[in-house]
């Protein structure tokens, strides 16, 4: 039996999460309305059949809930990584209380939303960074409004969700393995700042699969539900940096000495680098929020709830970073 077709919004679809979100939405047979600031973000997605690229504010709550009116649910991948405290609460915070509204006002039912690991919605003021602060706090806006309440509309119902707590995320087009190698293809030593702190990489593809999987209502948590996304080995920084170098062949495969840069001088350099023009390879915020450990904290489902086995790295690594 053919499975009922559904419509799906998706904030941040031009994205690198985006992307492949919208792909795999796609190939489910379904349809999918991305939001856009500029249709030319689109490009790597507008070719996609039964996909409609909207140029759209989603901070102009109005024109967000007209857009949505008619689509089964809705997913939020919309976030930043620098900016001020103005543009984190702006971006993390603010426009799930808009999103939420609107949900409620178009009669959307259901709502997937990627967070990240080290985000938390019980305790947001801990959380040692402005990223990870504001994204708990919007964690927290969205699991009040879901239950039914305050979202701030009249006989406000709530809605279905889904609460997506990725690690790092590696893939083709990452900003991460990819700049490590890059950087070790035009340095010769790596200064590198928080290379202790430890990550569990998790592959795109998984993540798209995990949203998916909730839209299709694969869990079994009642919602709202969190889940834990992580691939199965921890690494350091460090050797992040190091593996990249390894599956990339920089130098023979061995890459450039890492000088683990102790607090004070990695501070120096976040500080400066997010001083520099354009989006910066790192801010001292980015360097706050790896004072916690981006690995599962096991007190929630993962990907295993959703029936997803996590891809491993290196295999998958090395078939991008690999240059011939
Ligand atoms: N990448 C990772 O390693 C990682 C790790 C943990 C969690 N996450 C989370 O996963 C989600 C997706 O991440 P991603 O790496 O795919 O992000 P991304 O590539 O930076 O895409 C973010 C999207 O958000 C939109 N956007 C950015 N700033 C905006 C603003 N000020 N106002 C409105 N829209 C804005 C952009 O859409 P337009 O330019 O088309 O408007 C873009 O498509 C995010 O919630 C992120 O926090 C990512």
């Amino acid at each position: 039996m053919m499975r009922p077709m559904k419509k799906i919004f998706v904030l941040g679809g031009t994205g690198f999460v985006g992307a492949h979100v919208c792909e795999k939405l796609i190939r489910e047979g379904w349809e999918v309305t991305v939001p856009t600031r500029r249709r030319a973000h689109a490009m790597q997605i507008q070719h996609l059949p039964g996909l409609t690229v909207l140029e759209l504010s989603v901070h102009d709550e109005g024109a967000l809930a007209s857009a949505m009116a008619g689509h089964d649910a809705v997913v939020n991948l919309v976030a930043v990584l620098h900016g001020d405290l103005a543009s984190f609460e702006h971006v993390h915070v603010a426009l799930p209380q808009k999103l939420a509204r609107a949900c409620i006002a178009a009669g959307v039912s259901q709502v997937v939303h990627v967070s990240a690991l080290g985000a938390d919605s019980l305790q947001s003021a801990k959380a040692p960074s402005m990223y990870l602060r504001t994204k708990g706090e919007g964690e927290a806006v969205l699991l009040q409004a879901a239950v039914g309440g305050s979202a701030g509309a009249a006989a406000d119902k709530g809605f279905d969700l889904s609460i997506l707590r990725p690690s790092v995320i590696f893939g083709a087009e990452d900003k991460f393995l990819n700049l490590f190698a890059s950087l070790q293809r035009v340095f010769p030593v790596l200064p590198l700042a928080g290379a202790a702190a430890r990550f569990q990489p998790v592959w795109v593809g998984d993540v798209a699969a995990a949203v998916v999987a909730c839209l299709q209502g694969v869990s079994t948590q009642p919602s709202p539900r969190i889940i834990e996304l992580a691939g199965p080995e921890v690494y350091t920084l460090k050797e992040l940096v190091q593996l990249s170098a390894q599956l990339s062949g920089v130098a023979g495969g061995w890459g450039r000495p890492v000088l683990a840069l102790p607090t004070w001088a990695g501070r120096v350099q976040a500080l400066l680098m997010g001083l520099m023009p354009g989006e910066p390879l790192m801010s001292l915020d980015n360097l706050d929020s790896m004072k916690v450990d981006n690995v599962a904290s096991g007190k929630y489902p993962g990907l295993a709830s959703l029936g997803i086995r996590a891809a491993e790295l290196k295999p998958i690594a090395q078939s991008y970073l690999k240059r011939p």
